[in-house]
This record gives C-alpha cells, sequence and structure tokens, in this order.
C-alpha cells in the first residue's frame, strides 16, 4: 500500500494517515485472503455433506451470484465512498446526503459480528496449526481411518492444548494487525494463495486416483432436492455471507483502502470467483476420499481433519505435503482471521484515540477470552446447552450457538441492512459515479439489490425463524 494521501474521495472522519493498495492486484489479493479461509476448506465440505450434497452447492452458488457478489460490490463502495473505518464510512455518507447518521449501527452489527466469529474462528484455526506438528512428526503416516479419527478427538478433548493453539493463532492474528495490515499482509498473500490452490489441485489429483472421483464428483454437482431442507437454505445462505467475508464491514473496510480508478465491479467479481473455486476444490479433493474410505459425509466439523490425513497418509512423502497443506490452511486461516479483528481495531483508534497497539491488545484479548467457552464447549461443557429450552436450539453447545447466530442470523441482517442502505438511501448519482459501469449492468445491479436480494434474505429468514 502507498503512503498517499487520499485527496479523491469522499468526506473521512478518520484522524488516521490512510493510504490505498499498491495496486488493484494488492486489493483483490488482500479480499481474497480474506474470503478464503477455513469457511472454504473447513465449512463449506463439511455443510455440503451435512446437507445432502447436489442441491445444497446448487443453491449456495446462486446465493452466490444473486446474493453475495452484489452485496459485495455494495460493500466495497461504502468503504471508497466513505473513505474510513465501517462505521464512519457509513456515518459521513448518510451525513454528507441528509440521512439519519444512526445507519452507522448497521456497520456496528457488522464489526460486533466480526469479533463473535473471531472467538471460534481461532480455535479451529487452532487446530490447523496443531495439525502442521502431527503432520510434520509424521504421526499421520499410514494411519487407519480409525486411528485417524482418534487423533482428532483426542484434540478436542484435551482443553488445555486446544487453549495453547487457540492463544497461539490469535497471537498470530493480533501481530500483524498490531503492525498495520499494510506491511505484512499484501506480501503474504501474494505468495500463499497461489501455493494453496496449488497444493489443493494435488489432492484432487490425488482424489482422482481413489477411484471414487466420479461419486464425489456426483455428490457435489448432481442435485437431489429431496435432500434439501430448508434449515439448508438458510445455511447456504449464511454461508455466502460468511465465505465472501460480507456483512461483518470487513470489505468495507478494504474498500476504503481502494484508489478510485480501479471497476468495483470487476474486483469483485475477479474475488468471488476465486473464493468459490477454491471451495469447490476443497469439495472435489475431500468427497472422494470420504467415499474411498466408507467414511460419513456428514461427518460434521471434523470432516477434514479426518479425510485429508488419510489422502496424505496415504501419499509418496505424504508427511511432508500434509505439512504443507495444514500450514497452507493456517495461512489462509490467519489472512481471514486478521481481517475479522481489522474493522474493530481501526474503530477504536478512530472513536476511542486509542493506539494501535492498544487497540489491538484489548480487542484481540477479549476475543481470546471468549473463544475459550468455544473450547470448553467441544469438552468440559459439552453438555452446556443455554439455550436448550427452545427446541431449536436442543442440543446446541455455547460454540454451536456462536456459529449459528452469526452466520445465519447476523451476517444476512448485516447483509440486508447493507442491501438498503445502499440501494434504497444512497443517492443514484453517487453508485453511478463510484461504480462506472455500463448502464445496462449498472441496472441489473441496481435492480438485484433493491429488490431480489432483500427479498431473499427475508423470506429465508422469516421461513426459518417461524
Ligand atoms: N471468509 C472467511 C472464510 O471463508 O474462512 C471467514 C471470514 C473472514 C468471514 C472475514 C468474515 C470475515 F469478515
Amino acid at each position: 500500500m502507498s503512503n498517499a494521501t487520499p485527496s479523491n474521495r469522499g468526506p473521512s472522519q478518520s484522524r488516521i494517515k490512510r493510504g490505498f493498495w499498491s495496486s488493484r492486484m494488492a486489493f483483490v489479493l488482500a479480499a481474497t485472503g480474506s474470503a478464503v479461509g477455513l469457511g472454504n476448506i473447513w465449512k463449506f465440505p463439511y455443510i455440503t455433506g451435512e446437507n445432502g450434497g447436489g442441491a445444497f452447492v446448487l443453491v449456495y452458488l446462486l446465493c452466490i451470484a444473486a446474493v453475495g457478489l452484489p452485496i459485495m460490490m455494495a460493500e466495497v463502495l461504502i468503504g471508497r465512498r466513505g473513505g474510513a473505518s465501517p462505521i464512519n464510512s457509513v456515518r459521513a455518507i448518510a451525513k454528507r446526503d441528509g440521512h439519519n447518521p444512526a445507519w452507522r449501527l448497521a456497520a456496528g452489527l457488522g464489526v460486533l459480528t466480526a469479533f463473535l466469529i473471531l472467538s471460534f474462528y481461532s480455535v479451529i484455526g487452532g487446530w490447523a496449526v496443531s495439525y502442521v506438528g502431527t503432520a510434520a512428526t509424521g504421526q499421520l503416516a499410514g494411519q487407519s481411518a480409525d486411528a485417524i479419527g482418534e487423533i482428532f478427538s483426542g484434540l478436542l478433548g484435551s482443553p488445555w492444548t486446544l487453549l495453547m493453539w487457540h492463544t497461539l493463532f490469535m497471537g498470530l492474528v493480533m501481530l500483524v494487525v498490531a503492525r498495520g495490515l499494510r506491511k505484512g499482509l499484501e506480501r503474504a498473500v501474494t505468495i500463499l494463495m497461489p501455493a494453496l490452490f496449488v497444493l489443493l489441485l494435488v489432492v484432487v489429483a490425488y482424489s482422482m486416483t481413489t477411484g471414487y472421483f466420479g461419486q464425489g464428483v456426483a455428490f457435489l454437482f448432481s442435485p437431489d432436492f429431496s435432500k434439501l431442507t430448508t434449515e439448508g437454505v438458510l445455511v447456504a445462505l449464511g454461508h455466502a455471507f460468511f465465505t465472501l467475508s460480507l456483512g461483518m464491514a470487513v470489505m468495507i473496510a478494504y474498500g476504503s483502502y481502494l484508489s478510485k480508478d480501479v471497476s468495483i465491479a470487476k474486483t469483485s467479481i475477479l474475488v468471488s470467483l476465486m473464493d468459490t473455486g477454491v471451495a469447490l476444490l476443497a469439495g472435489l479433493a475431500i468427497f472422494p476420499i470420504v467415499f474411498a474410505n466408507g467414511l460419513e459425509p456428514g461427518a460434521g466439523p471434523g470432516l477434514i481433519f479426518q479425510t485429508l490425513p488419510l489422502a496424505f497418509g496415504a501419499m509418496p512423502m505424504g508427511s511432508l505435503f500434509a505439512t504443507l497443506f495444514f500450514v497452507l490452511l493456517t495461512f489462509a486461516a490467519w489472512t481471514s482471521g486478521i481481517s475479522l479483528l481489522e474493522p474493530l481495531v481501526e474503530w477504536l483508534e478512530e472513536q476511542k484515540g486509542l493506539n494501535r497497539m492498544v487497540s489491538t491488545i484489548g480487542a484481540g484479548g477479549l476475543c481470546w477470552l471468549l473463544g475459550v467457552a468455544s473450547i470448553l464447549s467441544l469438552n468440559l461443557w459439552s453438555d452446556v446447552t443455554p439455550l436448550g429450552m427452545f427446541a431449536m436450539f436442543e442440543g446446541k453447545t455455547i460454540f454451536d450457538l456462536l456459529d449459528f447466530f452469526t452466520a445465519s442470523v447476523f451476517l444476512p441482517l448485516g447483509g440486508l441492512l447493507v442491501a438498503i442502505f445502499v440501494g434504497w438511501i444512497m443517492t443514484r448519482q453517487a453508485l453511478q459515479d463510484e461504480l462506472a459501469m455500463g448502464s445496462g449492468t449498472f441496472s441489473l445491479w441496481y435492480n438485484t439489490l433493491r429488490y431480489f436480494t432483500p427479498v431473499a434474505v427475508l423470506v429465508v429468514f422469516v421461513y426459518n425463524l417461524v
């Protein structure tokens, strides 16, 4: 990112010196670094498995194209127009155009959601870090599915081990955020994202040799609508937001560093395509291994930690590839974790006048503490179900509840508010200025955002909550 002082942007209330991404590619990589993470490689395969495969994938792809992409463009647009941290960007735009500055609360909801997500995201990030060690010491090589299952349940059963890895992961996130993400992030994603892609291709190539590739492809791509539930549709919608890092003010924050001459539409399409590509590759890598080893596609959150080690264990130089893979997964999770902490830290700096170091320690420390509740729900508190009295939440631990409320409730709600703010509150002229698209494509985006997106989110929401 260059240190150029912004001159051609909307009002900024920022007291910090702001800069721009050094190039369009830097923004694309940083946004992709945020989007591509555990959501693609850990969550997408296991929720696809739990929701029956093809039909779920189809709904998910539709949600990305018709809901996710228009909202991503809207978020980047708010950031670039506002030129400040998410909450202040929204406030600046609302104030300038004579609207209620309370709209900033919508961005506030996003910042809070990001904070809640990071608390458990860091615990899963910790799993990835711990598997780097497990793989590097050769513990996964040549093991049976049962033995690998035991390694995983052993990890979940030890709160102290989980705490150690969670602490390490959160520490890594705080380290980059405290230094200012401009320094390390751009360089890291430039190398790591392509490397992750290549390693995924290696696992897909292995999957092709299992003899079950066709079955994996069929599971992912032939829709059987009898397996799709309305909850599945909600999960798909929530995941579209989660995987693209939407509804959480992250893209607003990153958009605020984007220079005027970059096309918001093109870059958003590129980021969405790369994110979807990684998720589908992860599915293609994992499901053939699941079927080849008689595993259960609906095994839940442990899915990749039980399937991928099997694949690597059976390959020549498997320990090396496994180690590399988990290193890259850790990096993917790291770049996403950074983007989850950034909006709150930015806000604390701007609004409370704290310096970056203090803001990072305060926000990261609190998030770490909340993560402890998620760790305990995997073992000592596995019977604690705070909302268990409601049928809908029966058996859901604190971890499950955090996941449900953030991914399935707050994210779609945050996205809905963004769609309404940009589609109905901001002036059409402002949007046209920022997007600089042909009138046909502009109208397509505008109408999708105004009508289709809010209605789709509301329908799915209401259907599930009543
Ligand atoms: N998109 C990330 C993933 O798929 O793992 C998770 C994430 C990062 C969600 C940043 C939200 C966010 F703001």
